[in-house]
């Protein structure tokens, strides 16, 4: 994983085929994803249940790009280990999950992963201020956590907050939550590099029928580059 902020799209395998990850990652990966989202929730810390860490490790095989794990748990620590295991490249905690963040983002780095903060839409941007030198990434969630399919909440004056914080430091901005072809170019001009896409890229889609996949991440990258 080397370091640029070149636009890169993520789709959330939240919004795949549960029955078919595997085949979802590799048509999705086909078609031009950049990275693969994987949205962990615990029905505690977010109202509702995904998947853990045995299906993390389960689909690795499949990920030829970047694993980026969201975790929407809470406790974290106790289960960061489990997801380095299971091959995340990156492993994001939310800063209001946790009682100690500087903590838990050290021990993501000492499992051997790349460590990532998310914010709420309700958290300010300097929370994460102390933490940038501990970070490989910080997620700006432009949803609720919980459910995709959600509508966008602007952020922009955080996301360009945040970009100004960061400065040179090589530490991506990853937007997650109702981007589409609309709301994409807002977050791509204030300084987001990693757009998370769920409904977005699999809408009208399927394994068996993949070519949408790659017009909506096309569609995606061509309305920031406008
Ligand atoms: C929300 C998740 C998101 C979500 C995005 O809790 O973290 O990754 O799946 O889905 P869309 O793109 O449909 O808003
Ligand atoms: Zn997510």
């Amino acid at each position: 994983m080397t370091f640029d902020r070149s636009l890169k799209i993520a789709p959330s395998i939240l919004a795949a085929d549960f029955a078919n990850f595997g085949a979802e990652i590799r048509a999705v990966e086909d078609q031009g994803a950049d990275w693969i989202h994987v949205d962990v929730m615990d029905g505690h810390f977010v109202p509702n249940i995904s998947f853990g860490a045995t299906t993390c490790a389960a689909i690795r095989p499949h990920i030829k790009t970047v694993m980026d794990v969201h975790l929407m748990i809470a406790p974290v620590d106790p289960f960061i280990s489990a997801f380095a295991d299971a091959g995340a490249d990156v492993i994001t905690a939310h800063v209001e999950a946790v009682p100690h963040i500087h903590r838990t983002l050290q021990a993501i780095r000492a499992a051997g992963a790349r460590a990532g903060v998310a914010l709420n839409p309700g958290t300010p941007a300097s929370t994460v201020e102390e933490l940038l030198d501990l970070v490989d990434l910080v997620c700006v969630m432009t949803v609720n956590p919980g459910f995709g399919g959600q509508k966008f909440i602007d952020m922009t004056r955080k996301i360009k907050a945040l970009r100004n914080m960061i400065g040179d430091r090589p530490v991506h901005i990853e937007i997650d939550g109702g981007v589409d072809p609309s709301t994409a170019p807002l977050v791509r001009a204030a300084g987001a590099d990693v757009l998370v896409a769920g409904s977005a890229v699999f809408r009208g889609g399927s394994v068996v029928d993949p070519a949408p996949y790659g017009i909506n991440i096309q569609a995606i990258k061509q309305a920031c580059a406008e």
